[in-house]
């Protein structure tokens, strides 16, 4: 039980939504801001009856919000979970990458700037600022050499993040998440999460297309799993500025779709060759060390009943486009 206030930013999105509705449970004050924007997950139906009566809604982009300052003041937590995940839209539309990918965390770097913020700030970055490791598993303290648009600026935030966390006084998290997946997952588009999109093209009946082998290893995150991490992270209060790794379970794809499809009850998959421009920016199968954060945390990083947690995934996604969604 807390009296706390939690920013939110990005919270109508994927993960952002399970993140409110998990604080508002714990008796944070929460504000939630976002944008709503084209090519990302965020949706207002993703707010709809998950008991955010408690929580202020700001619809805006945050580099718009004239109060921004005031907002960060005035938040013990800020949670940025701004973004645009689509890694070859932003190969296409580089500035526009740029725009969602690094100058929202700019606008909000500087909000805590003039605010003299001392508060904690969680900054989601992803598993994709590292490229391709060879070691597996890999720590915090592998190069970052990341190999999209989207991981080159999700860095730069980060580093943004670590230099004005020491000039301005607030401490940071940044995390670095691995391929998640759960109910509200964006499958509007060619490029969702790869657990969305394998369902929904399932379901649609369609030919999933594997590139390489299927016996290929993901590392996968339930998204429930990832926001009980983030409520024992923000338990253990700490200084400075800190990138941790937030790994998942390591899952060939073949044995993913077996799941899938025995819970989805339709569709098929084949394998095929990797098209060369993927193939320059796989990140391949090695997996993150996640020792640092269970230190934090005390304890091994939950982990969900895989073939539950992909059930009920397959029925939101069922639902969802029954409805249209
Ligand atoms: N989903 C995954 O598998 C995964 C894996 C690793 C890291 N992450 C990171 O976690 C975070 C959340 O991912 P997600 O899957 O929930 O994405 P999402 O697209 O569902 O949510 C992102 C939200 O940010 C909002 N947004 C973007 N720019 C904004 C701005 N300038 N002002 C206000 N709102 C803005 C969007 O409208 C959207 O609602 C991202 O930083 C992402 O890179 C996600």
């Amino acid at each position: 039980m807390t009296d706390k206030s939690a920013l939110v930013l990005g919270g109508a999105g994927f993960i952002g939504s399970h993140l409110a509705a998990a604080l508002c449970k714990t008796n944070f004050k929460v504000t939630i801001i976002d944008g709503l924007l084209a090519h990302t997950g965020g949706d207002k139906c993703n707010l709809d009856a998950l008991g955010l009566d408690n929580a202020e809604l700001v619809f805006e982009r945050v580099e718009r919000i004239h109060d921004l300052t005031e907002i960060v003041e005035s938040s013990d937590f800020i949670f940025d979970l701004m973004a645009l995940t689509s890694h070859q839209f932003g190969f296409e539309n580089l500035a526009i990458d740029a725009d969602l990918n690094l100058m929202p965390h700019i606008a909000l770097i500087m909000a805590m700037k003039e605010a003299s913020y001392r508060g904690h700030v969680v900054y989601f970055g992803s598993r994709g600022q590292y490229g391709a490791v060879s070691d597996s598993p890999f720590d915090e303290a592998s190069p970052l050499h990341p190999l999209d648009p989207q991981g080159i600026h999700k860095t730069a935030a980060e580093r943004l993040f670590e230099v004005y966390s020491r000039r301005v006084g607030f401490s940071c998290d940044s995390l670095r998440i691995t391929n998640c997946y759960g109910p509200r997952q964006k499958i509007k588009g060619d490029e969702v999460g790869l657990v969305a999109q394998f369902i929904r093209d399932l379901l649609l009946g369609r030919e999933v297309q594997i590139f390489g082998s299927g016996e290929r290893t993901k590392d996968l995150l339930f998204v429930d799993d990832l926001v009980h991490t983030i409520l024992q992270l923000v338990e253990t209060a700490r200084g400075g500025f800190q990138p941790l790794n937030v790994g998942g379970r390591p899952v060939s794809i073949s044995d993913l779709l077996e799941i899938l499809q025995e819970k989805c009850k339709k569709g098929s998959y084949s394998v095929k060759p990797f098209p060369d421009d993927l193939l320059q920016s796989d990140t391949g199968d090695a997996i993150m060390c996640t020792q640092l954060l269970e230190g934090i945390i005390g304890s091994n990083l939950r982990c969900s009943d895989l073939s539950e947690s992909l059930g009920i995934t397959v029925i939101d996604i069922r639902n969802r486009l029954e409805l249209g969604h």
